[in-house]
């Protein structure tokens, strides 16, 4: 029978761009995804921009923007990251749309209907320098339970602890320093104390084979009680005061839904919003029994996912989640704490930006990840050695040492039978395909590729002994040669098979080389035969050690002013008005296409805000991608006359900057405004 998966990754706040952390996590899931789509299985995978909450808001005040376009913003810049590497979600939706706002006022409703909101009226921080209730995350102080200090108003992130701002000894307000002072407000609140609640959550949380035993551990001592009836469930705080960026309570004017309700609801909203695009019926979907629902997170938001999460949609008459698969953090050399001043911390785009393969990092997060709540290290020597002595020195390897007989000499033509010895070995490799699979299935990504390696190991034994360079030289020996390289060939494909979750770009090329379909699980179990290949291109460099050190490497202090900057004496003096002639504009960089025939161009489709697009070509093609200008701001010459090219007519001209000796300085930069500009503001 076929599953029909329901997959989500943790919905990442949209306040700032991703960091490592969340390339881990939607790695891990992809490839969980990818492999279940090898075996057949039916997956929506969909991801969303958790969008509300107070930090939001203020960082959008900051700006100077709305809270909508300071998400908007953020959202922009997520593609290149999922793109760069390979990670696949159907969807990418917000919190913040539409489908979320109905979908929590309806959870909300049900709640409501059960008997499981109360209104109680509390005391709670505000700040009286701001004059707003303090959010949880500005509020500071010592953690109640285990003392720990400088925690957040809603979480201990030493013992994992959740409880209400007021319960922090020593608060200081995070946005003045005041002491917050108490102030009495209405709220609402979830009934996760009522026996329903805390009899459908033991039982939920004990289902065998639900949650990892780490988990079950730490939810034993949330369900705990001391020894005077202290602890145990708590109600849940779900309302917030205006001002709140959030969706609006019903019949509850000026109160917001905390950010962590309508969060996880945001996965739903994030389904129905990609079903409604491919035409699929979100509530027979989520009706049917045997869809499987299931969350990767990350070990800090435990709580949040296997209490609240699974009682909010119970009691609402929801599906709840079958699994929450929780992993550990990521750290970086030994576990220092990530910090991009001292330089340990590991910024993805700059990993992409130097070129480095996005599959290497694939590789070499899938060889560290288990099933377990374990924390990941990244160490560089290590990543280095996994990736030049595994990955290419063991697998890519096989291909290149086969592929060059086999076109030079038999046209690429494979032996329709192996003979005795190299079937074997094909046998062996096809033998280990349920065991590599459930791991996989199991989420023992590292063990996999263990394993893997070690069929890798065979191949290569079996290439030492048959040695096809000196069959190549022996006379009388092309079959015996054409069937050696076969063997190697086949097995490759076997080994990308098995690879084809972690790798896919790879795998895809890989499909190119040997002429054939994309690959499932299933056909590790059928062999090539008599087939034609196509001819090899090395299909993965070794990783230079030079650019980890890059990679790491601390921004450079600035450099003393040089005499002539940018290679070039300044140009005369000018008064204002020369200046005010040229006007510029804050242009949104609608589209960016490759212009055929044209090695120097690319073709923009700027929005200045003028209720119409304009086009420009740009000689920038050298030093961007077209993707990675697509959603960006930039600062255009919109007064400049309209100039006629081969390719067409160009209607102003972007800013970029450059040295004026390219050779020696090469690379053309865009001009990007700070966060806040918005398209058709003039740049004076
Ligand atoms: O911890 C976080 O980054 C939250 N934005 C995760 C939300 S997950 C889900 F509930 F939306
Ligand atoms: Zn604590």
């Amino acid at each position: 029978m076929t599953r029909k998966l329901f997959v989500t990754t943790a919905l990442p706040y949209a306040n700032a761009n991703f960091h490592i952390g969340h390339i881990m996590e939607y790695t891990q899931a992809d490839i969980w995804v990818r492999f279940q789509r090898m075996r057949g299985q039916q997956v929506h995978f969909v991801c969303a921009d958790d969008a509300h909450g107070a930090p939001i808001m203020i960082a959008a005040e900051k700006a100077g923007i709305t809270p909508q376009a300071f998400v908007a913003n953020i959202a922009a810049g997520r593609k290149a990251y999922l793109d760069g590497f390979h990670i696949g979600f159907d969807n990418w939706h917000s919190t913040d749309g539409a489908e979320n706002h109905e979908l929590s006022k309806d959870v909300y409703r049900a709640l409501r209907k059960s008997e499981l909101i109360e209104v109680k009226t509390i005391e709670q921080f505000f700040d009286p320098q701001k004059a707003m209730f303090l959010p949880d995350r500005f509020i500071k102080g010592e953690c109640p339970k285990c003392g720990a200090k400088d925690q957040y108003g809603d979480s201990c992130e030493v013992c994992g602890a959740v409880y209400t701002p007021t319960e922090l000894k020593n608060p200081f307000s995070v946005l003045t320093g005041a002491t917050p002072v108490m102030k009495s407000s209405e709220h609402y609140f979830f009934k996760l104390s009522d026996p329903r609640c805390v009899a459908f959550l033991e039982e939920w949380t004990q289902t065998p084979g639900r949650l990892q035993g780490e988990v079950l551990n730490k939810i034993k001592e949330w369900f705990s009680k001391d020894e005077d009836g202290k602890g145990g469930l708590g109600d849940w705080d779900i309302s917030r005061d205006a001002p709140y960026f959030g969706i609006e309570i019903p019949d509850a004017p000026g109160k917001y839904f905390y950010v962590w309700l309508d969060a996880p609801i945001g996965y739903l909203a994030s389904l129905k919003n990609y079903f409604g695009k491919i035409g699929v019926d979100y509530e027979a979907f989520m009706a049917d029994p045997a869809v499987e629902q299931i969350h990767f997170i990350g070990k800090d938001i435990t709580y949040f996912h296997t209490l609240f999460w699974p009682a909010m949609l119970h009691f609402s008459g929801r599906k709840t989640p079958n699994h929450v698969f929780v992993h550990g953090f990521l750290t970086v050399n030994g576990g220092e704490k990530m910090s991009k001043s001292r330089g340990t911390g590991l910024d993805p785009l700059k990993y992409l930006q130097l070129g480095m393969n996005a599959e290497w990092l694939r590789y070499y997060l899938a060889a560290k990840l288990n099933s377990k709540v374990e924390d990941v290290d990244f160490n560089p020597d290590d990543f280095v050695a996994r990736v030049n002595s595994d990955l290419v020195g063991k697998y890519i390897n096989i291909a290149s040492r086969a592929a060059g007989f086999l076109a030079k000499r038999f046209g690429g033509q494979l032996s329709a039978d192996v003979g005795v010895e190299g079937q074997a070995l094909l046998d062996a490799l096809r033998g280990q395909a349920d065991a590599i699979a459930e791991l996989y299935e199991e989420r023992e990504f590292g063990k996999a590729l263990r394993e893997i390696m070690l069929l890798a190991d065979k191949v290569n034994e079996y290439v030492d002994q048959n040695k096809p360079w000196e069959l190549a030289k022996k006379e009388g020996a092309d079959q015996v040669l054409q069937d050696v390289c076969t063997t190697c060939i086949e097995a490759f494909r076997l080994l990308t098979i098995y690879l084809k979750p972690v790798l896919p770009a790879l795998a895809a090329r890989v499909e190119a080389f040997l002429q054939v379909a994309p690959m499932n699980f299933a056909d590790a179990q059928t062999a090539l035969g008599a087939h034609k290949i196509g001819a090899y291109e090395h299909l993965m460099q070794r990783v230079d050690p030079k650019l980890l050190e890059a990679l790491f490497e601390p921004p450079k202090p600035a450099e003393a002013p040089k005499p002539v900057p940018g290679g070039e004496e300044l140009a005369p003096e000018i008064k204002i008005d020369d200046f005010t002639k040229v006007d510029l504009r804050i242009a949104r960089i609608v589209k960016a296409e490759h212009v055929e025939g044209s090695d120097k161009l690319l073709r923009l489709t700027l929005d200045v805000g003028e209720g119409r697009l304009r086009n420009v070509f740009s000689g920038i093609k050298g030093s961007y991608q077209p993707e990675q200008l697509e959603g960006k701001l930039t600062v255009m010459v919109a007064n400049l006359a309209p100039r006629k090219m081969k390719f067409g007519i160009s209607e102003g001209m972007v800013l970029a900057a450059s040295h004026a000796d390219e050779k020696a300085h090469p690379g053309v930069f865009v001009l990007e405004p700070f966060p806040g500009a918005q398209p058709g503001m003039r740049v004076r």
